[in-house]
């Protein structure tokens, strides 16, 4: 409520700011979490809370009036349409350069991502977070992330025999057959829940396809794992649409948090203020990296230093498809969790996640979002003229990524005398390269803030999510990102509380 004190405010609810949650409240501290987006906890006209990946509907796109996919067409067809504007669940985030997609609600990226838990090979992990100590974060952190967030390896003998991943097998042939290590990757999905739907014993959720929009049964969101035992302790309260504007130091000590309650269509209904001991930024890359070169450029927050905004990366991410020969047909079943990659980091700078199409038809296309070891950093800055923070991003630079996404896939389709899919992302476009889904860095570890997050020029503010991580992972961000945050908040818990 409106002039409320509180111990700790966490800004945004996604792996960052549920795991700064957690850890303060069973240390004792009432924390209380504020999020932009919806609490996603209450069905829409279908019966169902989240809509199907290939039925976009209002529930999908956060305050646009038309879906802007990241595939946007098929077969030549365009698949955008227009919907209702409301604050749904995927955000299309536009700057000049890039389009950066994003979780919107409570759980964050975790209600859209692809649930796949990777953790970085530690001969990489120096590349990663160079000023962490690799020994700690492999025999600690890791290992609490992914048991906190449920992480699991798919029954390679059920996937070896289920037609939801022919897909993946088929990845996995052309991968071998022209060299490259095929290696499977953890997911946070419920594999029983999973294998109940091939049996047809329960809804479908995977299996149907769903995940950019959200998935109504079997994947282990947030909701179900830090932010439920948060909830347990009793100390931890969420308030949904609910938007931070300000965060700015008090006459009476701690900071005075400016935050727009919402309606559904984005409209402000109320302003209200807090005065919180302590702030911890959670809102994501993109989030906090726009609170924070706003609120020191504007002068809320004057003594930030000169790395905010800073090192900024899209994990190198790019897609592309390729077309298949009749006779290796993907299925028209594809589970929407992938659960495979092929490993090319160290002699062409790409890891290619062998990604499902969940058209429901057969499409003879194989899909991937490949990582790349891009070096490109860009740079967020206030644009005083238009009130909004720009993002220097060029989408030139894609090309490095693209370069390296090719080291893998020009090489299988010589192999394979196959080619390219050019309808996927526009015409005659064979590559995705417009968009991430891996923002990361813009506070960056050691720099703009300390070892630990704390943020430089100010007692009691903390960083604690994506933007901490200096633009690449080597591997799907996610888990990279909670093991920073628990390595952080304990020593945050037992020196600064
Ligand atoms: P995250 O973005 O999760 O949370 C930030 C929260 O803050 C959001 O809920 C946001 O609404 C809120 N917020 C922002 N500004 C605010 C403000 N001013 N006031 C209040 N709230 C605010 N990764 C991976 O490891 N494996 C995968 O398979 C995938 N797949 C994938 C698919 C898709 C489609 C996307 C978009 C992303 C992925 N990812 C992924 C990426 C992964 O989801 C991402 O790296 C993490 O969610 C980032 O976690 P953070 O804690 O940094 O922020």
């Amino acid at each position: 409520p409106d002039g409320s004190q509180v111990r700790a405010l966490v800004v945004g609810t996604g792996y960052g700011g549920s795991v700064a949650a957690l850890r303060l409240a069973r240390a004792g501290v009432d924390v209380h979490m504020i999020e932009m987006g919806t609490a996603w906890d209450t069905a829409g006209p279908d019966g169902k809370i989240f809509a199907n990946t290939t039925t976009p509907d209002y529930r999908s796109f956060w305050l646009r009036t038309r879906t802007k996919q990241p595939l946007s067409q098929f077969l030549g067809f365009p698949l955008d349409k227009d919907v209702p504007r409301y604050t749904g669940i995927l955000d299309a985030e536009d700057f000049a350069g890039i389009t950066v997609y994003q979780g919107r609600g409570i759980g964050g990226g975790s209600l859209v991502n692809g649930g796949m838990a990777v953790t970085p090979l530690r001969e990489r992990f120096p590349e990663i977070l160079p000023t962490v100590d690799p020994a700690e974060m492999y025999a600690t952190y890791y290992p609490r992330a992914n048991a906190g967030l449920g992480v699991t390896s798919v029954d390679t003998a059920w996937w070896e025999s289920t037609d939801a991943y022919q897909y993946a097998r088929v990845g996995r042939k052309h991968a071998q057959r022209s060299g490259f290590p095929f290696v499977f990757v953890p997911n946070v999905y419920d594999w029983d829940y999973m294998k109940q739907e091939a049996a047809g014993a329960v809804p479908k959720s995977a299996l149907a396809g769903e995940v950019i929009y959200g998935n109504n049964h079997g994947k282990k969101s947030l909701q179900k794992t830090y932010l439920a035992q948060a909830a347990a302790t009793g100390r931890v309260t969420v308030s949904a649409l609910h938007r931070v504007t300000s965060v700015t130091p008090a006459a009476a000590g701690g900071y005075t948090v400016a935050i727009d309650q919402i309606d559904t269509t984005g409209a402000v209904l109320a302003s209200k203020t807090v005065r919180a001991d302590r702030v911890f930024f959670a809102a994501g890359s993109v989030g906090t990296s726009k609170l924070l070169t706003r609120l020191k450029a504007t002068g809320a927050l004057p003594a930030l230093n000169e790395h905010i905004g800073k090192g900024w990366g899209d994990n190198g991410n790019v897609m592309c498809g390729r077309a298949n020969h009749m006779w290796d047909p993907t299925g028209k079943l594809q589970s929407a969790m992938p659960t495979a990659g092929i490993d090319n980091w160290d002699a062409g700078g790409a890891f290619a996640e062998v990604a499902p199409l969940p058209t429901g038809i057969e499409t003879y296309a194989s899909f991937y979002l490949s990582i790349t070891r891009t070096p490109r950093r860009a740079e967020f800055t206030w644009n005083p003229a238009t009130g909004r923070v720009d993002l220097s991003w060029d989408r030139a630079w894609k090309q490095t990524s693209v370069d390296m996404a090719k080291s893998i896939f020009d090489k299988i389709n010589a192999k394979e005398g196959t080619v390219y899919r050019s309808d996927l992302f526009g015409a005659y476009k064979i590559w995705g390269d417009h968009l991430t889904y891996h923002p990361l860095g813009g506070a960056v570890l050691d720099r703009a803030t300390d070892n630990h997050g704390r943020l430089h020029g100010y007692r009691g503010l903390y960083v604690i999510d994506g933007s901490l991580v200096p633009g690449n992972t080597s591997v799907n961000p996610f888990v990279t990102i909670t093991a920073l945050a628990e390595r952080n908040i304990e020593r945050i818990v037992a020196e600064d509380f």
